[in-house]
């Protein structure tokens, strides 16, 4: 392996991300690399308040949100203790289960693309991943997947909710592809098998 990466895991809720992640873990562990698993939004003080915020403590307008959103990104990337350039600083190979991509698709459900856009500039030029990973999955099989996985759905998560964010994770992948490596993957077939696809793209991109 050349060196170590950054790879950003994306997709709705319930299009097995979190899945893809770990399985991602295990297969470039396997392969020798030193691999750490992160997320956001993030459990540093930033996330914690948007997590309040989803969960009605807080109020917040669309444009706090998705600004929020960017904060705690900023965050995630250059905190001196625990943040994405320190892990990558040290070797790791880093799989993050959403990245700024989440963001575009989203908030621009509710707030102008571009702003979204400039909100995240910064994020942008200071880290863009080796690999976006959009695992693609229509949204009547991931509310499917919600539903057989959870007692009781969040009240965001609806099968409208979810097209709308499905429709605009398009709109973001075209606006940002030409600058970005985005490899969306079929997320209909078993987790195996598409962790497998994941891993070959990484192979045939980056020679690991
Ligand atoms: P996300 O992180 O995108 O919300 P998860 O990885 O948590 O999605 O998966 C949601 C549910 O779907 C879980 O119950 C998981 O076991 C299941 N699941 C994940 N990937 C697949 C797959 N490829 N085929 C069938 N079920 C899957
Ligand atoms: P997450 O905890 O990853 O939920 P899940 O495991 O179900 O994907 O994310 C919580 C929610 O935050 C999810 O619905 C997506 C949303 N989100 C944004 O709205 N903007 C963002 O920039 C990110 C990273 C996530």
């Amino acid at each position: 392996m050349a060196h170590n990466f950054f790879i950003a895991l994306e997709g709705i809720d319930g299009s097995g991300k979190s899945t893809q992640t770990k399985l991602l873990h295990h297969l470039l562990s396997k392969a020798g690399m030193q691999v750490q698993i992160d997320f956001e939004p993030t459990d540093n003080e930033i996330g914690r308040l948007l997590r309040h915020i989803f969960s009605g403590k807080i109020n917040a307008n669309q444009y706090t949100i998705a600004a929020l959103f960017a904060a705690d990104r900023l965050d995630h990337i250059l905190n001196p203790k625990n943040g994405l350039q320190k892990k990558l600083a040290e070797g790791y190979t880093v799989i993050c289960d959403r990245y700024y991509l989440s963001s575009l698709a989203y908030h621009s459900v509710h707030v102008p693309i571009d702003w979204v856009m400039d909100c995240n500039k910064m994020a942008m030029q200071l880290l863009k991943p080796h690999l976006h990973v959009f695992v693609d999955v229509p949204p009547a099989l991931a509310m499917q997947r919600l539903k057989q996985s959870r007692p009781q759905l969040e009240m965001y998560e609806t099968l409208s909710n979810l097209e709308a964010v499905y429709a605009k994770y398009q709109e973001a992948i075209e606006k940002i592809n030409a600058e970005e490596n985005i490899f969306r993957v079929d997320g209909t077939q078993n987790p195996d098998s598409i962790s497998a696809l994941i891993f070959e793209e990484l192979q045939r991109r980056f020679s690991i």
